[in-house]
């Protein structure tokens, strides 16, 4: 895998993703912190101020690079910001890069995440030559394990998590460059 020096936004039919700046954060702040989203993820913090810290944190890495998230900004190219999608290079695993999603409820099920994801897929095979792209999820989280099969995605385990004393199931996807 490399690291992406020159990174231009991403454009799809209806979407433009574009590296998240410290101004998105009320906005991602907002949708995050929907208990029905918060409750599918596994965020520390959803106020502006702890998702603004958190672009900063990531503002100096560059996509594939290790170490953390880089996380893009889904833009309508009608209109306003309509989630957040990110890469992180998985650690210890040469090759491997994570994705990760999120829409804003009022956004949903106009299949926004399936076409963000897909061209998210599409460059890290292209741009960062990844091998393999993979995707986590709560094992009772259909919307996202949909978006996942839909960008091409299969079914590789099943497996316990633990969050101190709450235990919970996930599922573990992958797709890889040969197909
Ligand atoms: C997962 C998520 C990103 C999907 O975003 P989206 O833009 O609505 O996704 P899409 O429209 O591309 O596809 C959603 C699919 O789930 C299906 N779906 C949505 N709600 C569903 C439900 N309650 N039961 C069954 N299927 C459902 C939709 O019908 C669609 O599938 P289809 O095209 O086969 O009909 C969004 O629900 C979300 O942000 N959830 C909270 C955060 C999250 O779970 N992120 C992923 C963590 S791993």
């Amino acid at each position: 895998m490399r690291a992406d020096d020159d990174f231009r936004p991403i454009t799809t039919e209806r979407l433009l993703l574009r590296r998240s700046v410290a101004g998105d954060a009320e906005t991602i702040s907002a949708y995050r912190s929907d208990p029905a989203v918060h409750a599918m993820q596994g965020w520390d913090r959803t106020d502006p101020d702890g998702v603004r810290a958190e672009i900063e944190e990531m503002e100096d890495r560059k996509p594939g690079d290790p170490g953390g998230w880089v996380q893009f900004t889904v833009v309508a190219r009608d209109g306003g910001i309509v989630g957040d999608v990110g890469l992180s290079p998985a650690d210890d695993e040469t090759g491997v890069i994570k994705v990760g999603y999120t829409i804003d409820p009022r956004f949903q099920s106009r299949g926004y995440a399936t076409e963000a994801v897909k061209a998210l897929v599409d460059y890290a095979f292209t741009t960062l030559d990844a091998d393999i792209v993979r995707a986590y999820a709560g094992a009772e989280n259909i919307p996202s394990i949909r978006v996942m099969e839909k960008v091409g995605m299969r079914f590789m385990e099943r497996f316990q998590g633990s969050d101190g004393e709450e235990t919970w199931t996930g599922v573990r996807y992958e797709v890889t460059s040969t197909g």
